[in-house]
């Protein structure tokens, strides 16, 4: 799954290496990142002329506080590669005005001319970014509060085993305007949030499920995830 979707990301990124990327955190993608940093230690992949946009922060977190999405993403990913820091964005989940700091990410992502590839996870409960389950399909960047079982699954993740209970997160219609989406699934406990995207009724309270109607989208599940498919358990 890892070697799949990161051979899609280099595919665009050979076509054109300018190229605009909405990138995830969380444990899914963590294979898609240490092939795309071995590409580039072995001299096969440049991301000098790439930009970047990370999906989501939480709110409160300082940039260099250890489970904030800026060192997750220094560690695993830009602090390993050639990205040219003028091109990556990440929200500020510290910003003294956090309705600004959203207004400045969305309007950065315009500036950007938007996204051409929008690499996503997808939580237990259907959420994308951190667009939790009512989420409006026309929603922008902003400010939103965490389901509690969100906060339960990223718990770990805090010395303190509590999570945020706000995040920043791009908004369905961020996402959505994307020209191309790769939505990654891995284990069983993703299949049911799987088959009720595919499967099930297009729905806000099944954020994912936005994507069915999104004309670039690809899905790359292990057997796991994809294992609820089929059998006529979706809603
Ligand atoms: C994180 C994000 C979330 C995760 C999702 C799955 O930036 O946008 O939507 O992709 O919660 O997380 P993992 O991969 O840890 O299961």
């Amino acid at each position: 799954m890892s070697a799949a979707v990161a051979d899609a990301v280099v595919d665009r990124l050979k076509e054109v290496p300018s190229a605009v990327l909405m990138l995830p955190t969380g444990t899914t993608p963590l294979g898609m990142y240490r092939r795309l940093v071995g590409m580039h230690r072995s001299g096969e992949l440049s991301l000098v002329e790439a930009t970047f946009f990370n999906l989501d922060e939480y709110l409160g977190l300082p940039p260099d506080h250890p489970a904030s999405y800026h060192v997750y993403m220094k560690e695993n990913f830009y602090g390993l590669i050639d990205a040219d820091p003028a091109r990556i964005f990440v929200p500020n989940g510290a910003a003294e005005h956090p309705e600004a700091e959203c207004e400045r990410y969305e309007s950065a992502i315009r500036e950007a001319g938007g996204t051409d590839v929008c690499v996503l996870g997808i939580g237990r409960n259907g959420h994308i970014g951190f667009n939790e389950p009512g989420a409006p399909f026309d929603s922008r960047t902003r400010v939103v509060r965490l389901s509690e079982s969100t906060r339960r699954v990223n718990a770990g993740d805090f010395e303190s085993e509590s999570a945020p209970e706000c995040a920043i997160t791009v908004g369905m219609a961020t996402i959505f305007e994307s020209r191309e989406v790769l939505l990654l699934a891995s284990g069983t406990n993703k299949a049911a949030a799987v088959a009720a995207a595919v499967e099930g009724e297009t729905s806000e309270s099944v954020p994912a499920s936005m994507l069915k109607k999104h004309p670039n989208t690809t899905l790359f599940l292990d057997e796991d995830a994809a294992s609820d498919l089929g059998r006529g358990v979706a809603g």
